[in-house]
């Protein structure tokens, strides 16, 4: 066995060497009997091999011919050495060539695919200009050969690095990882959105969110915990921010006091979060905005906190009447957004102070002034990414809060039961993974960053 080299390794310091690659194929070029050209990509990383037909190199016509007849996407392994081009390369990642000695087919794509790797990785000009691109279904519905675009590639590899951040940033502050029921006898969140199914002959639905069990956990003494998983939402809308399943990254907490122990948290996790992404990920923002252009997100070392009564009052003064008990629309909070990067030049920030009615029932609402609830809200780029709050741990007030909300308290006796074995203060937050990457990277929908969408159309693939 010889060892494999990436794609993304073939440069420069290693001309003169063999090497073995396995890359798709990419392009191919050759016209001639005599002379084959193909590009290999592997993980968004592109090399030029060239298959001379001469006697030192032992390249017969038949290789070439071989090569020639090679369908695009089809898997390709290739021996050969690493040189200098003789001219400067544009249509590649890597500056150097492949000169090929062995190539082999270890399983060929079809000759006509659904959809061209190239059209999904139009950026938005040229298809504007008149190139061929691909509509955002034809791509979905043809994912995994849309996976295959660079901006793809990175988009996953980012939304990779966001979670090893999530996970390294809070077990470095003691938190445990947890993993909480999917199959629930009742809503956690309330409202309408929720699959419902039979579990053995009972009624019962998938997790709106960890919710319920993040804080059972607490009540049974894990004191720090956070999730990474599903939830389950049965969206009626179709935007361009929600899904009917997305990946939550919860967290819930003890806290001494105040909800401002948990925006801490947030805070820290979130500046934490995005300067690791700026370290690591540099080659895949460049590689996401080739096709989709964004700006760096602009974030302060301490994360920007305004009340909500404050956001309101920004509203008005530019003109915008809003409920001042009501909830925010995506339509405000992207105007906010804007008045908030103007006046603190900041696309991260947290509104907290939510008025109570429209939290949901396992809320605090705040000691001094029950209209509004010890939570918040946080953004990027004028958009949710995060709810949270600290939470209700009177069984009584519980009780009544869901009762007042709508819920079936029968369904949820075990949630509330654990409050009366005594519990202590707490609270958290849940974040929408494929939002933060979505917004992080100023992309304009959702689907573009959950792996195989799932969308109140789309079950498929
Ligand atoms: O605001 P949500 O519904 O809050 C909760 O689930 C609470 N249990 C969180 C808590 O600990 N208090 O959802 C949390 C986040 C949102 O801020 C958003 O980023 C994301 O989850 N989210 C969605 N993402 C994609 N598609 C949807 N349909 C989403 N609904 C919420």
């Amino acid at each position: 066995g010889k060892e494999w080299t990436d794609v993304r390794d073939l440069v420069e310091e290693i001309v003169g060497s063999e090497v073995l690659i396995r890359g798709r194929l990419d392009t191919n070029r050759t016209k001639s009997s005599k002379l084959g050209f193909v590009i290999l990509r592997q993980s968004g990383f592109t090399v030029q091999c060239v298959a001379t037909h001469s006697e030192e190199n032992k390249v017969g016509v038949n290789m070439i011919k071989f090569l020639r007849q090679l369908s695009s996407e089809s898997i390709v392994d290739v021996i050969g050495v690493v040189v200098h081009p003789k001219e400067p390369l544009t249509g590649t990642t890597q500056q150097v060539e492949v000169q090929v000695r062995k190539v082999y087919c270890v399983n060929s794509a079809l000759p006509k695919l659904p959809l061209i790797v190239e059209d999904a990785a139009r950026s938005e000009a040229d298809i504007e200009a008149g190139k061929p691109g691909a509509n955002q279904d034809t791509r979905l519905n043809n994912r995994v050969i849309d996976l295959r675009t660079s901006a793809n590639q990175a988009i996953f590899r980012i939304q990779g690095q966001v979670q090893v951040a999530f996970r390294e940033y809070l077990l470095s502050k003691g938190f445990l990882e947890i993993h909480t029921p999917k199959l629930m006898a009742g809503s956690s969140e309330g409202g309408s959105a929720v699959f419902r199914l039979e579990y053995k002959g009972q009624p019962a639905c998938l997790a709106q969110s960890p919710q319920l069990h993040k804080q059972m956990a607490i009540c049974g003494d894990l004191r720090r915990v956070f999730e990474v998983g599903p939830v389950f939402r049965a969206e009626d809308s179709f935007t361009h921010r929600h899904l009917c399943e997305f990946v939550g990254l919860d967290v819930e907490m003890e806290i001494e006091t105040h909800y401002s122990e948990v925006m801490d948290i947030v805070d820290e996790l979130f500046v934490f979060i995005f300067t690791k992404l700026n370290e690591r990920c540099q080659k895949e923002f460049e590689a996401v905005g080739k096709q989709f252009p964004f700006v760096p997100l602009k974030f302060l070392p301490k994360t920007l906190r305004l009340t909500f009564p404050e956001g309101i009052q920004m509203l008005k003064d530019a003109g915008v009447e809003v409920d001042p008990l009501g909830d925010l629309n995506t339509e405000t909070e992207r105007k906010l957004g804007q008045l908030v990067l103007e006046k603190y030049k900041t696309e991260f920030y947290m509104l907290h102070r939510y008025p109570a009615a429209v939290r949901p029932f396992y809320t605090m609402p705040c000691a001094d002034d029950s209209r509004y609830s010890n939570s918040f809200d946080v953004f990027i780029r004028g958009e949710e990414i995060i709810s949270g709050a600290q939470r209700v741990h009177i069984p009584e007030v519980l009780e009544q809060r869901a009762g007042e909300c709508g819920i079936d308290v029968k369904t949820i006796k075990t949630y509330i039961d654990s409050f009366r074995y005594g519990a202590p203060p707490h609270g958290g937050f849940g974040v929408g993974l494929e939002r933060v990457v979505m917004l992080f990277c100023a992309l304009n929908n959702i689907r573009k960053t959950s792996l195989f969408p799932r969308d109140p159309q789309r079950l498929a693939p």
